[in-house]
């Protein structure tokens, strides 16, 4: 199964056709500045020229850096304020010339995590904490999403976390390592207070040099690893949600439920337990630890 995944974020856009049996691209991604000031109408603009830059025709997932409840944007932090409240998937499945999937990108990118990259497999809590434009983050337990958490606005010294601790903060305030780890550092401690995560993987572009940063953690008892995919864990998740059970995954550490077919996954209750677009399965189950 193929599908073509875009990753909107507030800087740039990327988009790749992927392989949902493996998680990797079957072709070069491309990648557009995303347009300044980030309004919907522009930003499905460039939607349309990454379609036709793959001469596309197939499923297709699109992640918003924002939260995304029945494909409509509810917030926007770092795009256009024109976002909130959208109808966002209509806006951009016209660009797209047919049908989108359409879900938070810290979520696609923790979904791509957990099936094919450092999550693979792992059990219990995990958080995926993407750090760039702003901070995302994507919670699993055992496996299983909970979508639309916005754990990067937590306040930390009275700030917005990702003012302090996202890729753009150590640029724009011009930070060293050391110093931008020491942000990280405080935040992640933070979470970890708050949600007991055994495993935090950290996405985002600058989970490449994650070596220049992890080894200055300190006080975390949780593991922190970085993305296997990096900043290409979002565009495998986007086209991953455009195929609802591609996902399922996820699921690999959910016990004797593991890897459900979608047939199951969808079957079993009819509820479709995800909130909103999230292209990904319906869970027929809480995925309760047994
Ligand atoms: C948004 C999140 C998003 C993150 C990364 C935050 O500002 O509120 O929804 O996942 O940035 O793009």
């Amino acid at each position: 199964m193929h599908a073509l995944g875009i990753d909107i974020g507030g800087t740039g856009m990327k988009a790749a056709p992927v392989d949902l049996d493996t998680g990797k691209f079957l072709a070069d991604r491309i990648k557009i500045a995303t347009p300044q000031p980030a309004a919907p109408g522009a930003v499905a603009g460039v939607v349309e020229k990454l379609v036709q830059a793959f001469y596309w025709s197939g499923p297709i997932g699109v992640t918003f850096p924002g939260v995304v409840i029945d494909g409509v944007t509810r917030t926007a932090a770092n795009l256009d304020k024109g976002w909130i409240g959208l109808d966002a998937r209509s806006l951009l499945a016209k660009a797209a010339g047919q049908e989108v999937r359409l879900l938070n990108d810290a979520d696609a990118a923790g979904v791509a995590e957990m099936t094919f990259g450092a999550g693979s497999g792992e059990p219990g809590t995990v958080l995926m904490v993407t750090l760039g434009t702003g901070i995302g983050s994507a919670l699993f337990v055992n496996g299983i999403l909970v979508p639309n958490t916005e754990f990067g606005h937590l306040e930390i010294r009275g700030k917005d976390a990702e003012q302090r601790a996202s890729e753009r903060a150590k640029t724009l305030h011009d930070m060293h390592w050391k110093q931008w780890a020491k942000n990280v550092n405080e935040y992640l401690e933070h979470v970890e207070a708050l949600l007991s995560p055994q495993l935090i993987i950290i996405g985002g572009g600058i989970s490449r040099q994650s070596d220049k940063f992890i080894p200055l953690f300190t006080g975390l008892n949780a593991k922190v690893v970085p993305a296997a995919m990096h900043n290409d864990a979002g565009i495998t998740g986007a086209a991953m949600a455009s195929h609802p059970g591609s996902a399922a995954p996820a699921r690999a550490g959910a016990g004797r439920n593991a890897n459900p077919s979608p047939a199951h996954t969808l079957g079993a209750s009819g509820a479709d337990g995800t909130q909103g677009d999230q292209g990904l399965p319906g869970f027929p189950d809480p995925g309760l630890p047994e």
